[in-house]
């Protein structure tokens, strides 16, 4: 049993914690975010601080669920969190953020009109996602827009990964226990939950390949993830073990995806002279490259299943790949790439590496076993340990081997550095 004493505890060291972000507004003439349409999105907050905003959300979801109780806590788990995703489904689908300016205050009869569908199904959707600060009913039956829903209205980003979670991924979870006892987990990319949801036996990323909707949608969609503080590239460039003399001069960013990754790391690292950016066609069609980078970034179609085409690069990078993949495909991917490397050259990984069960705190873990879930319903991927990368990599050449594992705190991915020896 908790002793009341405990909410208390935490209660406090909440109180603590918000006196410290509440002292560093006050003295930075900052303003906290809020839900409002005007609301920033971030606080600027110096690094220490971000580790006592974590800190104090710990707390709030200690202290939440300790208030409610196994019982309560339990039958929220199921009822109402899951029904937002058919309305962020909804905003999605009938582009609802996109159809309300953001300065109009319309009633849902009018917004429901330009959306094509009905006043009481729209009112339902939005009432439901009101009440978790997506949009906002000033007075009643009239609706206007709140932070979130501009976010989604302004960044086609974020509408995309909408569309990427809601009509691909929830999808592929709802099947995926289906899929399991039909498949009994073989570790084929193309039995998933994904596979059963939309009745083929092909894979998430063969119908990425073939169909250019989609594949812009899931470049678009990564765009917006990338922004999100522990997946933000300014950890990566962090990490990377270059200095000015061990910079490396060419870099091939393998699924490098529309060359957002590239174009950072040409920015970042001006010692780089050629970036070679490799992905599928469909995915590579919509990139756009600024100018300026032209000559240094390289657009290149690449299938990762052949053998790696570009020769004696100082380092061939992979972000976000290798989880998307079970093992057997992860070694294929990674041996496509021994011939090409010569003395001197390395492969650098930034992926999740995952902490010991029980390491970190409890919604940390709910994100990390999340993803790892997430990456075997869609892809029959997986998320890996350091255990897990060593064994991989062994498995892959036994000439490779992991130099170092890197990882900055607030970042959600490693470093991790192979070399031949
Ligand atoms: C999770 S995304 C990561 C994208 C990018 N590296 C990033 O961090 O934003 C996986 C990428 O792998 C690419 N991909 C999937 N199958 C591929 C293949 N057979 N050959 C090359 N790229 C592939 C996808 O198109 C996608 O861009």
């Amino acid at each position: 049993m908790t002793s009341s004493a405990e909410l208390l505890k935490l209660t406090n060291e909440l109180h603590s914690k918000v006196s410290r972000l509440h002292q560093h507004v006050q003295e930075n003439s900052l303003k906290w975010t809020s839900f409002d349409i005007a609301s920033e999105w971030e606080v600027p907050l110096p690094h220490s601080l971000q580790t006592v905003r974590e800190e104090a959300i710990e707390a709030t979801e200690e202290l939440h669920a300790l208030l409610l109780g196994p019982s309560s806590y339990f039958m929220r788990l199921l009822d109402p969190t899951v029904l937002i995703y058919s309305c962020l489904q909804a905003i999605h689908r009938f582009h609802i953020a996109e159809k309300l300016e953001l300065d109009e205050e319309i009633s849902y009869g009018e917004l429901a009109d330009r959306c094509g569908i009905k006043t009481t199904h729209l009112r339902r959707l939005l009432r439901l996602a009101i009440s978790y600060h997506i949009f906002k009913e000033p007075t009643k039956n009239a609706v206007s827009h709140s932070a979130i829903s501009r976010l989604i209205k302004e960044n086609p980003d974020y509408d995309s990964w909408i569309g990427l979670v809601c009509e691909e991924m929830i999808p592929a979870s709802v099947h995926y226990v289906s899929a399991l006892e039909k498949w009994r987990g073989d570790d084929d990319p193309a039995h998933t939950g994904w596979a059963m949801a939309n009745n083929v036996e092909t894979s998430l990323f063969e119908a990425i390949g073939t169909n250019p909707v989609r594949a812009a949608r899931f470049a678009s969609a990564m765009t917006a993830l990338n922004s999100t503080p522990t997946l933000l590239p300014v950890h990566l460039v962090q990490d990377l073990p270059w200095t000015a003399e061990s910079c490396p001069r060419t870099v091939v960013d393998i699924g490098g995806s529309q060359g957002a990754i590239g174009q950072i790391l040409l920015t970042n690292f001006p010692q780089i002279t050629k970036v070679v950016v490799q992905d599928l066609p469909e995915v590579l069609r919509g990139a756009k490259i600024p100018e300026s980078l032209q000559s240094k970034l390289e657009l290149m179609e690449y299938d990762f299943f052949t053998e790696q085409k570009v020769k004696g690069a100082d380092v061939y990078f992979f972000r976000s790949i290798l989880h998307d993949w079970p093992d057997h495909k992860a070694i294929e991917i990674l041996r496509n790439q021994v011939s090409a490397l010569s003395t001197g050259s390395s492969i650098i990984l930034n992926e999740m590496c995952l902490p010991d069960p029980g390491t970190v705190s409890m919604s940390q873990e709910q994100h990390i076993r999340s993803y790892d879930l997430r990456m075997t319903q869609s892809f029959s991927g997986t998320e890996r340990d350091s255990e897990d990368w060593r064994a991989l990599i062994a498995n892959v050449d036994p000439r490779l081997r992991v130099l170092e594992i890197r990882n900055s705190p607030g970042s959600l991915l490693s470093v991790i550095q192979i070399v031949m020896q």
